[in-house]
């Protein structure tokens, strides 16, 4: 059976992709199956970058063609960033309500509403030989911190032609909108051909 390597530590990412390849004829495996804990830095200025740079990694340590993602929320009013520090951005507050206040503020003030979900995924299939995915979610940032669940930016954007946030839909509803979704399902499309 064809091995595939998915370059990510992250159990929840993990469980959902392994889910998702179940179906195919395809031996999905993780950083954790070939004990790598080892990551490279991120220091890549887009998606598409950072995303490479985890899957050559992934590829030149192991041979096994690798695929790896990073996202990250954009948001008008306050110039399209955190973007790829998006993760940091939220870390360095004290709190994820106190960012949501922050980036609400910083909206109403700015009366720029507007934000994007992103995701790029890579894969490395020979040495230096990559393909890029990307998925993207346009919508707004709420006036109000809203939901329990998803993560992340979840409670404060809320999808284009919806009126919830993406933390007051169920999984199933998120998963069939998100960015991430729609990055993996080009991904499977591309290897199912
Ligand atoms: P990652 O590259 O997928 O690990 O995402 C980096 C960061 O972007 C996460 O830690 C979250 O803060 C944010 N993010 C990415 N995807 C989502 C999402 O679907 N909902 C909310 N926040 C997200």
């Amino acid at each position: 059976m064809r091995q595939l390597l998915f370059f990510s530590n992250n159990k929840n990412k993990i469980i959902e992709i392994k889910k998702i390849f179940k179906e195919f004829n395809l031996e999905l495996l993780s950083l954790n199956d070939l004990n790598i804990s080892n990551e490279p830095e991120e220091t890549g200025r887009t998606f598409e970058e950072n995303a490479k740079i985890k899957s050559d990694y992934g590829f030149n340590k192991t041979g096994i063609p690798c695929f790896a993602d990073d996202s990250g929320i954009c948001i008008e009013s306050l110039n399209w960033k955190p973007g790829v520090l998006s993760k940091r951005f939220l870390n360095d507050f004290k709190s994820n309500e106190a960012c949501f206040n922050s980036i609400i503020k910083s909206t109403k003030k700015n009366r720029k509403q507007n934000a994007y979900f992103k995701t790029s995924i890579s894969i490395t299939v020979k040495d230096n030989q990559n393909l890029i995915f990307n998925g993207k979610i346009d919508g707004k940032i709420s006036g109000q911190v809203k939901g329990r669940f998803g993560f992340g930016y979840d409670p404060i954007f809320i999808p284009k032609n919806y009126n919830k946030t993406l933390a007051e839909l169920s999984t199933k509803e998120k998963n069939e909108i998100s960015h991430r979704s729609i990055a993996v399902t080009k991904l499977i499309n591309f290897l199912t051909i």
